[in-house]
């Protein structure tokens, strides 16, 4: 994480402060009102606090009523399902040294469990991160079994059965009768009321929740789900347990989707939304947000990870619980898990995987032809010409040129086209120190740059791809003259981020020739590109840009025209979202940071995201959000808007959410 300074920030209310980006301890405390929902949805939601008000806080306890003074020392510890999740944490918890006593429904499913965690140990032992004999021990520490009551003994039981607030309660409303006074209960659900689980028991104040992430055996977060009336004993015991796992422990209140599922899972539905609308395909979806924003997975074979059935009760409980139609599941997740494509765990979701419980992909019949062959030609593109002269036209010009393309290049004064040559060369001998381009490359590739400052050079190249300022009455008028002075046939293609391209193409005689190419910055580097198409653009133009970016080494992904494009219009909520957390005052800048990287093994948290980008530029791709899809979840968030009149923009102010030297 980037060292910063606390910033404060006071709001004008007495008695209301945040804080952002000072986080002392990784605890929050909740209490009741905290979130406005509970209560309103008491009974249809089945989160309401119910017995809250009567015992906050905790600490007031009678001490007849309190577990143990004693520390937990945990030696035999009960699984309850060993389904996606459950298998996992046993693998945890028998790798960490505890033994283990796992309960499933059914001798097949024990079977099911066993194999899976046999696949995970074997994994683990060819890639030398496990010796046979600790394997062998590992797995002597594990007793399987189809009977709770041989749980009896242990002095920590979670469950991972499926996300049904009855079967919940039900487990534990029997476990209470078998389990001893003093033996914690934790709940491994991801959205529902840890709250309503725990009062099915006799002792409400041992349960707790203990959100893992999937896989468990990779992923560092743990959220410790603090109830309003889970003793503060139980806190501090889990969390040494999370510790002695090796994992990172996050205590929270008890609110739908915790810190990290809160955040993602409106940007996954959102994502299972595109797919559905077929606005892109899967593949693109999800290579778009592994290109585009270094994720570890694309969102809809995230949704297959963990499984679609899970999936759409997480979001129905979020729904349910905070009314943001952004999380009414989207009806395809309803309907795949009625069709019984469940993802991985039934081999077939979003993919088709080559058995049930695979993480391999096989091709079925969406898989994209290699190539993306088109039936109709493509044109043929030698010459590029670049309009711009700033950052990203600057490093398209060198993708081109790299590529083997001569590239005219033109800026709007003469200091400018020299600056441009400046930069490139600069960057061009870089990589030739870095042993990346040979002297003779580099004075190649110097060879097919031409600057300029007359449009009219552009006149015989076969592309022209404007990377001018971001302001569509400057981007018309650049096509209207390009209109004029291009060739017949030759492609015109904008790299605007925010900006409808449609906008553009009605300022030409020839809208089937224009296309958006959203580059990302640093475009040298980063693999990705949008191929954008209009209502009017030409298939071959789209087929030929497609095959453009394969050449020049980006990969392309295809979408139509609306504000964010495929990156974008998934990832700004997401921060967005992140930010009307921190003003509601769940979590800390920090600590949503932490839950994003270490429970969805994100490179960034939002916070940082969004310093880096800049907080204007945020706020501006999510007003156009706001503005295209007229969505009431994509309203910038007030603390943003507050932030950037202030003019804390982020890094590049030496302020934004952080503060930086
Ligand atoms: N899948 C994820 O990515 C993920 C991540 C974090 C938390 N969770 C949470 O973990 C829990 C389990 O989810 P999952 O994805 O592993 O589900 P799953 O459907 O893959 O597995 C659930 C398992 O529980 C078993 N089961 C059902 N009733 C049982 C009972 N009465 N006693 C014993 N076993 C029983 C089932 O046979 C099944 O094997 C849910 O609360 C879910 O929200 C899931």
């Amino acid at each position: 994480m980037d060292e910063h300074r606390p910033v404060r920030l006071d709001h004008q209310q007495p008695g209301c402060q945040w804080q952002v980006g000072l986080e002392p301890t990784l605890v929050i405390h909740a209490a009741p009102g905290y979130d406005k929902s509970h209560g309103r949805n008491l009974t249809e939601s089945g989160r309401g606090v119910i017995i809250a008000s009567r015992l906050w806080p905790p600490q007031s306890l009678g001490s007849s009523d309190r577990l143990s003074d004693m520390a937990h020392d945990f030696v035999t510890v009960g699984v309850i399902g060993l389904g996606t999740m459950g298998a996992g944490i046993v693998e945890v918890f028998a790798r960490n040294g505890l033994d283990v006593v796992a309960v499933e429904v059914s001798p097949e499913a024990v079977e099911k469990g066993q194999a899976v965690l046999r696949h995970s140990t074997d994994r683990a032992v060819s890639r030398g991160k496990l010796t046979e004999q600790e394997q062998t021990e590992l797995h002597a520490r594990v007793r399987c079994t189809t009977d709770l009551a041989d749980l009896a003994e242990c002095d920590f039981v979670i469950e991972a059965v499926p996300e049904q607030l009855d079967l919940k309660r039900d487990v534990f409303a029997q476990l209470d009768q078998i389990v001893k006074p003093e033996a914690i209960l934790a709940t491994n659900t991801s959205s529902l009321s840890a709250t309503e689980i725990s009062v099915a028991t006799e002792h409400p104040r041992r349960v707790v929740g203990m959100h893992f992430f999937n896989p468990p055996t990779v992923q560092k977060l743990v959220e410790v789900v603090r109830t309003v009336v889970t003793e503060d004993a139980v806190i501090e015991d889990v969390k040494a347990l999370t510790e002695r796992l090796g994992k990172m422990p996050v205590v929270i209140g008890d609110k739908a989707g915790f810190i990290a599922n809160a955040l993602l899972f409106g940007y996954l539905n959102h994502a299972v939304d595109m797919y559905e609308s077929r606005y892109a395909t899967r593949e693109d979806i999800d290579a778009a947000m592994q290109l585009g924003c270094g994720l570890p997975m694309g969102p809809l074979a995230l949704m297959d990870l963990i499984g679609l059935d899970t999936a759409y009760e997480i979001l129905d409980t979020m729904y349910k619980q905070g009314r943001d139609r952004l999380h009414a599941p989207s009806p395809i997740i309803k309907q795949m898990v009625t069709g019984g494509l469940k993802g991985r765990k039934t081999g077939r979701g979003f993919y088709t995987y080559d058995e049930a419980g695979s993480s391999k992909v096989v091709p079925d019949n969406l898989t994209p032809l290699e190539g993306g062959a088109h039936e109709g030609g493509l044109r043929t593109v030698r010459t590029v010409g670049v309009v711009g002269s700033g950052t990203m036209a600057t490093g398209i010009i060198e993708v081109f040129a790299k590529a083997g393309y001569d590239v005219t290049y033109v800026a709007r004064s003469e200091a400018k086209v020299d600056a441009v040559k400046v930069a490139l060369a600069k960057s061009l001998e870089k990589a030739v120190q870095r042993g990346k381009l040979t002297d003779a490359d580099r004075n190649a590739v110097a060879g097919r740059l031409t600057g300029t400052t007359a449009l009219e050079d552009l006149a015989q190249v076969d592309l022209v791809v404007e990377a001018v300022v971001e302001d569509l009455k400057v981007k018309q008028a650049l096509f209207e003259n390009l209109d004029e002075i291009c060739k017949p046939g030759a492609i015109l293609a904008t790299t605007t981020s925010s900006l409808p391209v449609i906008e553009c193409a009605v300022m030409t005689k020839r809208p089937q020739d224009v296309v958006g190419m959203h580059f990302f910055n640093p475009a040298p580097i980063m693999k990705l590109v949008e191929v954008v198409h209009t209502v009017s653009t030409a298939d071959d133009v789209v087929a030929t840009t497609q095959d453009l970016c394969r050449k020049i080494g980006k990969h392309p992904v295809t979408c139509g025209d609306r504000a964010g494009f495929i990156v974008n219009a998934l990832l700004f909520p997401y921060l967005n979202d992140a930010v009307k957390m921190l003003e509601a005052h769940y979590a800390s800048a920090d600590e949503i940071d932490t839950a994003m990287k270490m429970g969805c093994a994100y490179p960034m948290g939002p916070f940082e995201l969004l310093d880096a980008v800049g907080l204007d530029v945020s706020l501006a791709i999510q007003r156009e959000l706001y503005l295209e899809f007229r969505e009431r979840g994509f309203a910038p968030a007030p603390l943003l808007e507050h932030l950037v009149t202030a003019r804390y923009l982020g890094r590049k102010a030496g302020r934004g959410f952080r503060t930086y030297p």
